[in-house]
């Protein structure tokens, strides 16, 4: 397409009002939130109408036919779209060809068309719209500007979306051709014209030899038997989850000094194995600071049957059988469940790197970009402070913790004290009585060591030598912080 054709479409879809808010708005919440969960009729009832927005709604984004007569006046755009092959004659109008959706940066982005039940089969090279794990992603990521950039397995390119504005460079790869091109697509229609390159190949192919400071990847994590779609699954490595154990070996080769990586990943678990040493052992020898957090776990049926609804096969024919061969793989693989996280590398330089694996299942503030930075600082500062530095620092309380004594009622001494976090990852915390006094007196204004001496003293307590173990912990989990 024309540089001129692609800003005579975009002010076309936003003046007809196609930007996120303007389709949540004209769909109402039930009809958006069915359309979340890809349930179209309470859309294509709430877009009956003739007007403008309505039309674009069910060509772009619900991908039905629609009458030329009703799409909104383009002075020979709609034609122009035919031709450049974006648009399908079709016997009730014209068909989109591609998805075509605003997203939440106020850009658009252009992929293949969402697939529905009763469709034919996806393409192997299918180009996977922007969805819920993109913008899982895109919350996750640092949000300081940063020189260089990657986006590794862009698709659609909705990465480049959020980090366009506040990266010098950014390279965007790709095995798959057709995503590239459509991810230029998506730049261009965002205004994004200058500062990105996409380069096709595989894994860090595209890049050898080349550091960033940022490295993002939404990959294709999806662990399937022979899936044959390159936008969910690996079908070149050995399978499993080795796809991302390699990305998270390999990225610290790509990484300049304090430089950071950030990765959505699936990884098994296995009988006999806790899945915590499985991912961390991905991180340790890398050189890196690492984090790694289990968001969510699920069983093998769960897993199986949430793929093959994404694919639209579910119902459909063959599909007792795929799922069949589907269970079959992730038995010989031994899987009891499968883990869905966050990964993050950050390139510190430290002669004794740390890593951290958790689960955390709760709501957190979003977006965690905005505090990653503070939340490895946190990590890293708790792992390698001395004692004397320790002691001699005046900690301080985090914003937005508080205290909870649990307990029967009209007890003396309360049977657990939990510090909350009501911000950030909003952790929870069983401490003891010393931790909660302690966590009572942290203002910043004493130092560690005088603060714990008195505690010790009122408690009737032994002081402790050096850092007791539990304040670690609260200084790494950021209720505490130096
Ligand atoms: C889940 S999609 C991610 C799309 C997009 N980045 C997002 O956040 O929504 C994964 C992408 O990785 C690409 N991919 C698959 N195998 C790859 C490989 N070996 N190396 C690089 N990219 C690959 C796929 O073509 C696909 O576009």
């Amino acid at each position: 397409m024309t540089d001129d054709q692609i800003v005579r479409l975009r002010e076309l879809l936003t003046e007809s009002g196609y930007t996120l808010d303007g389709v949540r708005a004209r769909l109402g919440d039930t009809a958006a939130a069915a359309l979340a969960r890809e349930e179209v009729v309470p859309a294509l009832r709430a877009t009956r109408d003739t007007d403008p927005l309505a039309a674009l709604i069910r060509l772009w984004w619900l991908g039905v036919p629609v009458p030329e007569a009703v799409l909104p006046a383009a002075g020979g755009l709609w034609t122009e779209l035919g031709a450049a092959g974006l648009l399908t004659a079709d016997p009730d109008g014209v068909r989109a060809a591609v998805h075509l959706q605003p997203w939440e940066t106020g850009g658009h982005v252009v992929s293949d068309r969402k697939v529905r039940p009763g469709d034919p089969p996806l393409r192997p090279d299918h180009v996977v719209g922007a969805g819920g794990a993109s913008a899982n992603l895109a919350q996750l990521v640092s949000t300081r500007p940063a020189g260089r950039a990657l986006d590794l397995g862009t698709g659609c390119g909705v990465q480049v979306l959020h980090l366009a504005g506040r990266t010098d460079q950014i390279v965007a790869t790709d095995v798959n051709p057709r995503a590239l091109a459509l991810a230029r697509l998506s730049w261009r229609l965002s205004g994004i014209t200058e500062g990105v390159e996409a380069r096709q190949g595989p894994m860090f192919e595209p890049v050898a030899g080349e550091r960033f400071d940022l490295v993002v990847s939404n990959p294709p994590f999806v662990i399937a038997p022979d899936d044959g779609l390159v936008y969910r699954s690996d079908s070149h490595g050995e399978g499993a989850d080795s796809f991302c154990r390699d990305l998270v070996r390999r990225a610290p080769r790509h990484l300049a000094p304090g430089g950071r990586c950030h990765l959505l990943a699936n990884w098994l678990h296995v009988k006999g194995e806790d899945w915590r040493d499985r991912v961390g052992g991905w991180l340790a020898g890398t050189g890196c600071d690492g984090w790694a957090v289990q968001r969510d776990v699920q069983d093998v049926a769960e897993y199986v049957e949430l793929w093959l609804r994404d694919s639209a096969e579910h119902g459909g024919a063959g599909y007792r059988q795929r799922y069949d061969a589907w269970l079959d793989r992730l038995a010989a693989l031994n899987a009891t469940g499968i883990g869905f996280g966050w990964i993050t590398l950050h390139a510190s330089a430290a002669d004794d790197p740390v890593v951290r694996v958790e689960e955390l299942t709760q709501r957190v503030e979003l977006p965690v970009g905005g505090y990653v930075d503070d939340v490895l600082a946190s990590i890293a500062v708790a792992h390698r402070a001395g004692d004397a530095d320790l002691l001699a620092a005046r900690l301080r309380l985090a914003d937005g913790v508080v205290e909870e004594r649990v307990g029967p009622p009209g007890a003396e001494h309360p049977a657990r004290i939990l510090l909350r976090q009501t911000r950030g990852l909003r952790r929870t915390a069983q401490v003891g009585t010393a931790e909660a006094a302690l966590a009572g007196v942290c203002d910043g204004d004493l130092p560690l060591g005088p603060l714990l001496a008195a505690i010790a003293e009122l408690t009737g307590t032994e002081p402790a030598d050096g850092v007791p173990e539990p304040v670690r912990t609260l200084l790494a989990e950021g209720f505490l912080t130096l």
